[in-house]
C-alpha cells in the first residue's frame, strides 16, 4: 500500500545519488545537510533495526557504520538492485511500510529517511499501529522526512517553489502526502508513542517516537 510513487523511483534510481548531493537546484534545499540527517537517524537507532524506503542504501551505510543489524524494506526494484549492490551483506526485501514479509528478529528501531510522506495520513495511522505492535518494549521509530509546522507554512514553501520556477518541487509538495507536525504528533500519540521533533533544514524534521 502507498506504492503509487514507486514507478517514479524506478526512473530516478540511477541519478538519485547525484540529486541528494546537490546537483539538482530544485531539490538542493530539501537535501541540504543530507549526510548529517542520515547520521542523526542512525544515532537514534539501536539493536535490531528495520529500515523502510532504503532507496540507494545511503542510510543503510550509516547504520552499518554504527554496527547495527539492519533489514531493509524497499518497494522499487531498481532501488533494491542498487542498494543490494552497495550492501551485499544486508537483507533488502521487497515490501513497503504497510506490507512486507515478517521480520524474523524482534525489532528495536524502525528507521526511514525521505519516505514516510508516500503514505496518506490515514495510511500513516495504520502504519503507526503496526509499528507499535511489532516493536520490542521501549522500541522506537526514528524517521526524518519533509513536514511542516502547519498548513500555512506548507503553502508558503509551495509559493516559494513556484516563485523560483521549481515546478517539479512545487508539484511534489502539492501531490505527495506531506503532513504537518501536529497531525503526525497526534497519529503517533494515539498509537501509544511519546513523540518529539527536531528541525534539520527548512523542509526536513527528525521525528523520534518512543513506545511508552
Ligand atoms: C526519496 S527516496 C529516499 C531514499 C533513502 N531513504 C534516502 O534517504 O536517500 C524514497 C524511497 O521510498 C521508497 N518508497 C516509496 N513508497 C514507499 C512505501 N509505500 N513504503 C516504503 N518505501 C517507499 C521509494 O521507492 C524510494 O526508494
Amino acid at each position: 500500500m502507498g506504492r503509487e510513487f514507486v514507478d517514479l523511483f524506478d526512473r530516478w534510481a540511477d541519478s538519485y545519488d547525484d540529486t541528494v548531493h546537490g546537483v539538482d537546484d530544485e531539490y538542493r534545499e530539501v537535501f541540504s545537510s543530507y549526510d548529517a540527517i542520515l547520521q542523526a537517524v542512525a544515532n537514534g537507532a539501536s539493536g535490531n533495526v528495520v529500515e523502510f524506503g532504503v532507496g540507494t542504501g545511503n542510510l543503510t551505510q550509516e547504520l552499518k557504520a554504527k554496527g547495527l543489524h539492519v533489514t531493509g524494506v524497499e518497494p522499487s526494484a531498481k532501488m533494491r538492485e542498487i542498494a543490494r549492490e552497495k550492501h551485499p551483506d544486508v537483507s533488502i526485501i521487497e515490501g513497503d511500510f504497510l506490507d512486507h514479509p515478517p521480520i524474523e528478529t524482534g525489532v528495536d528501531t524502525f528507521v526511514s529517511t525521505y519516505a514516510f510522506h508516500h503514505l496518506t495520513d490515514e495510511e500513516k495511522k495504520t502504519a503507526a499501529g503496526h509499528f507499535f505492535t511489532a516493536l520490542n518494549p521501549s522500541g522506537k521509530v526514528v524517521f526524518a522526512d519533509t513536514m511542516f509546522i502547519d498548513e500555512t507554512a506548507k503553502q508558503r514553501m509551495i509559493n516559494q517553489a513556484l516563485k523560483n520556477q521549481y515546478v517539479n518541487l512545487a508539484e511534489d509538495l502539492k501531490t505527495e502526502y506531506y503532513s504537518t507536525i501536529p497531525v503526525l504528533s497526534e497519529i503517533f500519540k494515539e498509537a501509544g508513542f511519546e513523540v518529539g521533533f527536531v528541525s534539520m533544514n527548512s523542509y526536513v524534521w527528525l521525528m523520534t517516537a518512543v513506545k511508552e
